[in-house]
């Protein structure tokens, strides 16, 4: 399947449970000055999520441009050293807006990847928010992991920095429920498709899907510290790579030789060639 088709499939498929195709917005925020650059399909949302802005529909899908080359989110440091990080990307998302919640996102989800992308059950991880003083454990997550299919051992608790999830430090926020997908060749190796890569080392076992349970408001108080406000209406935002989902469809080892990406390699080394060839007389 190439990319484009992926890209389609998963807007077709939201579309046909009711949700609107939107276009992505523009990488530079419109409006937000907390925003240097896009950094998550939910960004043109926000004031949706917050119940500041009404639209005339509760469901939506999108496929938007996103750079994270600083802020909260930050992928610079890791282009080069990892298969799967190039700050600019395509982040596929479903988003309800105080419509369904937790338990059909995680139906979507499981379906989409099972059912419509037919991934191996027994290489993908499921991880939950396990809480923390102002949060509580997001257990609800795990049960609808479990009750969908997956093994129990599969399914794990993280802890704030991987399993809860904000644009920037103030915002719509909210606990997150992440999929990983292990790519290896011995999914039947406990020691290599094992819970250790999850949110771990190396790139064989990456994260392709993060589902974001929006239930707060994270705001600055005047003396600095930070504050969580429940929302109105919990509401839902998801992000999975474009680039990442197809290095799994691919069967490759980086997002650089998905037909994304590997053609852009290819121009940019063809226009070095003469240059990298010329003599320059010493
Ligand atoms: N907004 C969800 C994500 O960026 O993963």
């Amino acid at each position: 399947m190439t990319g484009n088709e992926i890209r389609r499939k998963f807007l077709d498929y939201f579309e046909r449970s009711g949700h609107k195709v939107v276009h992505s917005s523009p990488l530079l925020p419109a409006n937000d000055p907390t925003l240097l650059f896009i950094n998550a399909g939910m960004n043109q949302f926000k004031d949706v999520f917050l119940g500041l802005e009404k639209r005339d529909y509760k469901r939506a899908v999108t496929s938007q441009k996103c750079l994270r080359a600083g802020g909260k989110h930050n992928d610079l440091d890791e282009v080069g050293k990892t298969a799967r990080h190039h700050t600019f990307f395509e982040m596929l998302g479903n988003f309800s807006f105080g419509d369904y919640f937790k338990n059909e996102a995680i139906e979507y989800a499981w379906d989409l990847l099972v059912n419509e992308f037919e991934l191996e059950v027994n290489r993908m991880w499921f991880t939950y928010f396990e809480g923390d003083a102002d949060v509580p454990a997001d257990t609800e997550a795990r049960d609808l992991w479990i009750k969908m299919g997956a093994a129990p051992e599969r399914v794990l608790p993280f802890g704030k920095k991987d399993n809860f999830w904000q644009m920037g430090d103030t915002g719509p926020c909210g606990p997150c429920s992440e999929i990983s997908y292990y790519l290896g060749d011995a999914p039947n190796d406990p020691e290599k498709n094992s819970p250790f890569w999850v949110n771990g080392p190396g790139d064989t076992t990456v994260e392709i899907w993060n589902l974001v349970f929006v239930q707060y408001n994270r705001t600055q108080e005047p003396d600095g510290s930070f504050k969580l406000t429940p929302l109105p209406t919990p509401s839902v935002d998801t992000g999975m790579g474009l680039e990442r989902m197809t290095m799994v469809m691919q069967n490759v080892k980086t997002n650089y030789e998905t037909d994304l990406i590997r053609p852009i390699v290819e121009f940019t080394a063809e226009l070095a060639e003469p240059i990298a060839n010329r003599s320059f007389g010493i």
